[in-house]
């Protein structure tokens, strides 16, 4: 965590909690932030809900005015049309969304998504004014034979390649071997590639894009480990999964 980067704490839902149950949840995650003295100032929070769950939790927020960011899963490259299934990333900010997953390993295997697709999806969420999460990590068996660190520094590269040099985004580091397995990545070796990525965005967007650019680590955050994590200088966040579902757990990786 640096002095200058607004720490990130984003909670990916993944297909869980439907549209009533999701309202329930937002009030009850705003009320324990609130006892908390969670200050937005400090660090900001984000939900990702699924896409039936956005206007009940646009609804939600608004209302109560909570300081509570949202942003979808997944978000189409292409902006309207013949695309069945697809949601354009125009009718996520009409939404008052802030933010798009893109490239989730779960995508990535599940739907074929390649990093040219990824970085497509990234484009157009810019594009809408949305800032996109990139998420890049290696599988168990790219580990084994690249390092830790060498998957995702390329796959960085080539999302990239098809994003415009001024995009904002949040990029998340998760090893594929982490996510829901309840075994973490060690700060040291999340730091390690974080540190890297950091680099790799020096080089292709310069120092002062690379400086404001805030990176995460996901997979198997928990609130006794991610004191940790935020410890490090280059990471800036988590994207936690499992562990957003539950109001304390997730208060509590909040107020690492
Ligand atoms: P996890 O998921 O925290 O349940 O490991 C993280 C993610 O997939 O974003």
């Amino acid at each position: 965590m640096s002095a200058t980067r607004l720490p990130l704490i984003a909670g990916n839902w993944k297909m869980n909690l439907n549209h009533l149950e999701a309202t329930a949840f937002t009030q009850k995650l705003a009320w324990s932030l609130r006892d908390a003295k969670y200050d937005p100032a400090e660090v900001e929070v984000a939900i990702f809900p699924p896409f039936t769950d956005l206007r009940s939790v646009q609804v939600i927020t608004e209302a109560e005015k909570l300081s509570l960011k949202t942003g979808a899963q997944d978000v189409s490259e292409h902006e309207s049309g013949a695309y069945t299934g697809d949601i354009s990333a125009k009718f996520l900010t009409k939404l008052g969304c802030s933010y798009a997953i893109v490239g989730h390993s779960e995508r990535r295997e599940g739907h074929h998504e390649t990093d040219e697709i990824v970085g497509r999806k990234a484009a157009a969420a810019a594009a809408a004014g949305l800032v996109p999460v990139l998420c890049i990590g290696e599988t168990a068996e790219d580990l084994k034979q690249h390092g830790a660190a060498a998957v995702p520094v390329s796959q960085l590269e080539n999302a990239l390649a098809e994003i415009p040099a001024e995009a904002e985004l949040v990029v998340a580091y998760e090893p594929v071997w982490a996510i829901g397995s309840g075994s973490a990545a060690t700060p040291e070796q999340a730091q390690e590639v974080c540190k890297a990525l950091r680099e790799k965005l020096t080089e292709l967007r310069g120092a002062d894009f690379a400086e404001a650019t805030r990176i995460l680590y996901g997979g198997s955050v928990k609130a006794e480990n991610i004191a940790g994590f935020m410890a490090e200088p280059d990471i800036d966040g988590a994207l936690v999964g499992g562990a957003s579902l539950k109001v304390d757990e997730f208060t509590n990786i909040v107020k690492f």
